[in-house]
């Protein structure tokens, strides 16, 4: 098995403050509670936090989008998804206050949001071997090659990200640079634990995503990669 490094500190965000809209700011502030992950609970387990308290729900299958923008794509697959449990990353509070507009307009219970940068959530005790998949929809490109360093994908952070995926679980990635896409079909490929699958399976496939639409309007090619995690006794 691989050993975790330390993570990194380079962010691969910029963070943008003042463009919340009222409506997301009181979503965000009414919901926060009901929906939103604590970062400083380590007796918390996910069965508490979805209150998937009966046998029959114990086992439901957990989702997670990381950087999940304005939230459409994981509202809509959670919407169709009631028996499984979706949990989003996002460090953007304008796109988490418009997800809650959307979650509380139609009265779901299955998602749960995490205000942070991946990195943080890597280190929740309860985070670890959580996830049956997990999705990597259009990360921050950093188009410029002095900034390369900061996007998300790179071999320590994917390295540690699968911490918390569970053996035999997916990692699906999304890309609309081909530079990009090729560094991480390289990052992940030359990764012991992952096997890459040559098509994306059915089950996994998500709904599209504001930046997938804009990347068909542009017609830029969107690759998608998807891996699967190897048990320990592979
Ligand atoms: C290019 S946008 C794509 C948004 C969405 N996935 C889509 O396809 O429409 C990338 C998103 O990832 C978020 N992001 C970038 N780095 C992150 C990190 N380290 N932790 C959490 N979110 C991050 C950004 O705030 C931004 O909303």
């Amino acid at each position: 098995m691989t050993e975790s490094r330390p993570l990194r500190t380079i962010k691969s965000f910029v963070r943008r403050e003042g463009r919340i809209t009222p409506s997301q700011e009181s979503a965000y502030q009414t919901y926060w509670d009901q929906f939103g992950i604590p970062s400083d609970n380590p007796t918390l387990d996910w069965q508490t936090l979805f209150h998937r308290d009966n046998k029959f729900h114990r086992d439901s299958k957990r989702i997670l989008e990381i950087g999940f923008g304005m939230g459409d794509a994981l509202f809509t697959q959670a919407k169709q998804h009631p028996e499984q449990d979706f949990v989003g990353i996002e460090v953007y509070k304008p796109g988490i206050g418009s997800l809650f507009n959307q979650i509380s307009r139609e009265k779901i219970s299955n998602i749960r949001v995490f205000h942070g940068d991946v990195t943080e959530f890597l280190n929740l005790t309860m985070s670890a071997n959580s996830f049956d998949a997990i999705y990597i929809i259009h990360p921050d490109p950093w188009h410029k090659k002095r900034h390369h360093k900061r996007r998300l994908i790179q071999t320590t952070f994917i390295e540690n990200l699968l911490s918390i995926l569970k053996p035999l679980g997916y990692l699906v990635i999304k890309i609309d640079n081909d530079h990009y896409a090729e560094h991480a079909q390289i990052t992940c490929d030359g990764i012991e634990q992952l096997k890459c699958l040559p098509t994306i399976p059915e089950h996994l496939r998500y709904p599209e995503t504001k930046y997938g639409e804009r990347a068909k309007r542009l017609n830029h090619q969107t690759h998608i990669l998807s891996y699967q995690k190897q048990s320990e006794t592979n």
